[in-house]
């Protein structure tokens, strides 16, 4: 059974079709990322996935559980990161993860000790017990990961998770994103940046103006562009039709800067 099936999915907002068309499985064991440019419909598609937004048509499920129809169900087996912080700010990360652990009913032992590691590894203590709404940036997403861990999810969702963590904050996560997945998880990705998709994802999707342009292991993406030992980053470029563009760009502001 896939982690994730996502099938013909489509999200319009009123004259913008956000997400069309769009198929994708997430094999359990695999890291995929989710690659597009902006607005190309990434975030739309892992809510529809999240059961936080109703498709026009298609269909999306967790471990078979129907996305839409089912959102509790699917979010027993998820541990959700969103690109946007939605925290509770007059909370400390300690209440925080309490609350959560107490209403997923999670054993308060193992919890604590689950909790210990990650504030340890990511050197979290001195964070734990300010209110959420004065932590920096950075601390603000390690509060949000160390939270979509607690359960020890099956499947991670995750929506930009690293930007804002410091290098050894995001060394340390995308290590526990890859033990996650050596244990048999599963974990959906959507990255901007191209060195965390190359080095961490087993596939990617590269979608574009809600419609996928091309999938694959690097390997197959390099087939499919026709570009031997391209980097992802030139990859991506090619098959969302940038290269052009980012060579005008630059050409312009190299002129622009001279003058
Ligand atoms: N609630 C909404 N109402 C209207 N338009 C929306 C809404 N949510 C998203 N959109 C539009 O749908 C398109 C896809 O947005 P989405 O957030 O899925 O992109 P994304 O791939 O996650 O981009 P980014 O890389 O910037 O996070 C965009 O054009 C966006 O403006
Ligand atoms: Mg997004």
């Amino acid at each position: 059974m896939s982690a994730v099936r996502i099938e013909n999915l489509v999200k319009s907002f009123g004259n913008l079709v956000a997400v069309n068309e769009l198929s994708l499985d997430v094999r359990e064991g695999e890291i995929y990322g989710l690659l597009g440019p902006n607005g190309a419909g990434k975030t739309t598609t892992i809510k529809m996935l999240m059961g936080l937004l109703d498709p026009d048509s298609g269909y999306a499920s967790v471990f078979g559980v129907d996305s839409t129809e089912n959102p509790v169900e699917v979010k027993r087996f998820v541990g959700y990161v969103p690109e946007d912080q939605q925290l509770y700010d007059s909370l400390t990360p300690r209440e925080l993860f309490n609350f959560i652990a107490s209403i997923r009913q999670l054993p308060q032992e193992k919890v604590s000790r689950r909790i210990k590691e990650f504030v340890k590894a990511l050197d979290f203590g001195k964070h734990y017990d300010k209110m959420i709404v004065t932590l920096s940036q950075g601390n603000k997403q390690k509060t949000m990961l160390i939270a979509a861990l607690l359960h020890a999810p099956k499947l991670l969702i995750l929506d930009e998770p690293f930007s804002s963590l410091d290098v050894r904050s995001a060394k340390i996560m995308k290590d526990i994103v890859r033990i996650h997945a050596q244990n048999g998880g599963s974990v959906l990705l959507s990255t901007h940046v191209m060195e965390v998709a190359e080095g961490l994802c087993d596939r990617v999707g590269i979608i574009d103006e809600g419609i996928l342009v091309a999938e694959g292991t690097l390997d197959e993406l390099r087939v499919t562009a026709h570009k031997d030992g391209a980097t992802l980053e030139s990859l991506f470029l090619k098959l969302t039709e940038q290269e052009e563009e980012v060579e005008e760009g630059v050409s312009v502001l190299k002129e622009a800067l001279a003058e």
